[in-house]
C-alpha cells in the first residue's frame, strides 16, 4: 500500500491545479492517469503527490532524474553558482561550459570530443543533422521507423509514429528505413537466420528513396518512445558499414540511452560497438535540468566554420552545466556503469520470472535500467493490450509505484529506475509488480 504523508506546504490543491490546468494550459499536455497527478516534492527515488501521498517514481519524469530527485551534492553546487552567476550567454566562456565539455569528452566513445550545448534533445538532434549535412555537403537523411527524436518541425519528422507527428509540420531530406523489432519482424524473420534483413534494407532505403548519396543516419540505440525496442548484435555495425558506404554519417541519439542508463557503458551505441561520427544527449545529462548536447569529432565541428553562424542563448548556461558536471560526478561515485548493470540485471530477472508466469506479457526486453514490458492480451497472437497497460498503470499507481509507457501501439511499459536506485526499493518495485501481474491473470 502506499503511504500518506503530509507535504507540510501550504500550496495550492490537487483539485486547484488540475482546475488551472484546464483552464490556462493546453490541452495537448499528455497527463498520466486517470487522475492526474500533481506532484509537491520528490527525494531520492520518491516523490510526494501534493495530496501527501509518497510513489516510488521508476520514470524518473522521462528517463531524467537520472540520480534521483534533489541529489543533496546537486542542490549544494547548483546553489552556490547561482549565488555567483545564473547566465552569461555563450558569448562569453564559462569555466563550467569548459569543464563539463571536457568531462563529457572523458567518456564519450571514440574521438568525440567537441561539444555543443543546446536546451533539449530535440535541439541536439536539430544540431547533429546540421552538422551531418553541412560536414558531408548531402542532404537526405535517414531514421528508423517507431524512432523519436522531438518536437521541432525537423524532431517531428525524424519521429516515425504518426501519433507523434503534425501533418503541418514535416520537413524534406529525411527517409525511414524498418527498424529491428525482432518481436514483431516485419519480415516475419528470426534472429539470427534473418541474416539481419533489416540492416541490409538500409541500403534498399538509401537506393530507392534518396538521391545515392545520404548525410547521415540517425539512430536510438535502444528506441525509447518506440517502447525499448532493442536491436540484435551486429546490427548497427552492418547500419554503421552501409551508411559510411554512400557518404553518411552515423548519428547516435543517446537522449534516452546515454549516460549508464544501459549499464557497462556509458553510452548505449558502445554495446554495438561502433563508433558514431556524432552523438547526442539531453534528459538524464543534467538531472533535471534543461539541457542538450551535440557531441562530434573535431573534423565535423571544424567544417562547419564559416558556413554560417548559429547559436543558442541558454546553451552552456552556468547552472545547467553545474548541475551536469555534478551529476556526472555522482554517477562516477555511486552508480558507475558496472553498478547499472548489475541492478539492471536484479531487475531483468524478476521480470523475466513474471513473464513466465504472466499470459499478458509478451516480451521483456531492453539493457541496464532501461526495462521494457511489452503487454499482449496472449502470448500467440500477441495483439497489443494498450488497455491492459492502462490497468496495470492504476493499479501499480494505487500501490505507489509510478512507470512509464511507450511503443508504437502503447502497449508497452518502461522502467527506468534513478540509477542510485537501492536494492530494497528495487524489491519493492518488483513485489508491487508481482502482485499486479498476479492480479491481472
Ligand atoms: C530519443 C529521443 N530523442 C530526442 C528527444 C527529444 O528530447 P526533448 O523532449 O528534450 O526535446 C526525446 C524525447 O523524448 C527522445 O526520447
Amino acid at each position: 500500500m502506499s503511504k500518506t504523508i503530509s507535504s507540510g506546504e501550504d500550496g495550492l490543491s490537487t483539485m486547484s491545479i488540475l482546475k488551472k490546468q484546464e483552464q490556462f494550459l493546453w490541452p495537448s499536455h499528455i497527463l498520466y492517469y486517470r487522475d492526474p497527478l500533481p506532484l509537491d516534492h520528490g527525494k531520492g527515488s520518491y516523490v510526494t503527490a501534493v495530496d501527501g501521498t509518497e510513489y516510488l517514481d521508476y520514470f524518473g519524469g522521462i528517463l531524467t532524474t537520472s540520480v534521483g530527485h534533489n541529489h543533496p551534492r546537486i542542490i549544494e553546487k547548483v546553489t552556490a553558482q547561482i549565488g555567483k552567476i545564473i547566465h552569461c550567454s555563450t558569448l562569453y566562456p564559462h569555466e563550467n561550459h569548459v569543464q563539463l565539455a571536457e568531462k563529457i569528452a572523458e567518456i564519450a566513445p571514440g574521438r568525440l570530443e567537441k561539444s555543443y550545448f543546446t536546451n533539449s534533445g530535440t535541439e541536439a538532434d536539430e544540431l547533429a543533422v546540421m552538422a551531418a549535412r553541412g560536414y558531408t555537403g548531402n542532404f537526405d537523411i535517414l531514421a528508423l521507423r517507431h524512432g523519436y527524436s522531438g518536437n521541432s518541425a525537423m524532431g517531428k519528422t525524424l519521429t516515425a509514429q504518426s501519433a507523434w507527428r503534425l501533418a503541418t509540420n514535416i520537413v524534406p531530406g529525411i527517409k525511414h528505413a524498418i527498424n529491428p523489432y525482432c518481436y514483431r519482424c516485419p519480415f516475419k524473420m528470426s534472429f539470427p537466420s534473418c541474416d539481419l534483413a533489416c540492416a541490409q534494407d538500409v541500403e534498399e532505403v538509401i537506393k530507392t528513396t534518396t538521391c545515392g548519396r545520404v548525410a547521415g543516419m540517425l539512430v536510438e540505440p535502444i528506441q525509447g518512445v518506440g517502447g525499448f525496442v532493442t536491436p540484435p548484435p551486429g546490427y548497427f555495425s552492418m547500419v554503421a558499414e552501409i551508411v559510411r558506404h554512400y557518404g553518411g554519417v552515423m548519428i547516435a541519439d543517446e537522449v534516452q540511452t546515454g549516460f549508464g542508463r544501459t549499464g557497462n557503458r556509458w553510452f548505449g551505441i558502445e554495446h554495438w560497438e561502433v563508433e558514431p561520427e556524432i552523438m547526442t544527449m539531453a534528459k538524464g545529462i543534467a538531472n533535471g535540468f534543461p539541457m542538450g548536447n551535440t557531441i562530434t569529432t573535431p573534423e565535423i565541428a571544424d567544417s562547419l566554420v564559416g558556413k554560417g553562424h548559429f547559436i543558442c542563448t541558454f546553451g552552456g548556461n552556468p547552472v545547467s552545466t553545474m548541475a551536469s558536471i555534478a551529476t556526472i560526478e555522482v554517477m562516477t561515485e555511486e552508480c558507475p556503469p558496472s553498478v547499472v548493470a548489475e541492478k539492471g540485471e536484479l531487475l531483468r530477472k524478476a521480470l523475466e520470472r513474471m513473464a513466465e508466469n504472466s499470459p499478458i506479457i509478451g516480451e521483456v526486453r531492453g539493457m541496464g535500467l532501461m526495462q521494457g514490458i511489452e503487454i499482449v492480451t496472449d502470448k500467440t497472437s500477441k495483439t497489443p493490450a494498450p488497455e491492459l497497460v492502462v490497468e496495470i498503470f492504476e493499479a501499480t499507481k494505487a500501490k505507489g509505484l509510478l512507470i512509464g509507457k511507450g511503443g508504437m501501439f502503447n502497449n508497452v511499459i518502461r522502467l527506468t529506475p534513478p540509477l542510485n536506485t537501492t536494492e530494497t526499493e528495487l524489491d519493492t518495485a518488483i513485489a508491487i509488480l508481482n502482485e499486479v501481474f498476479t492480479q491481472l491473470q
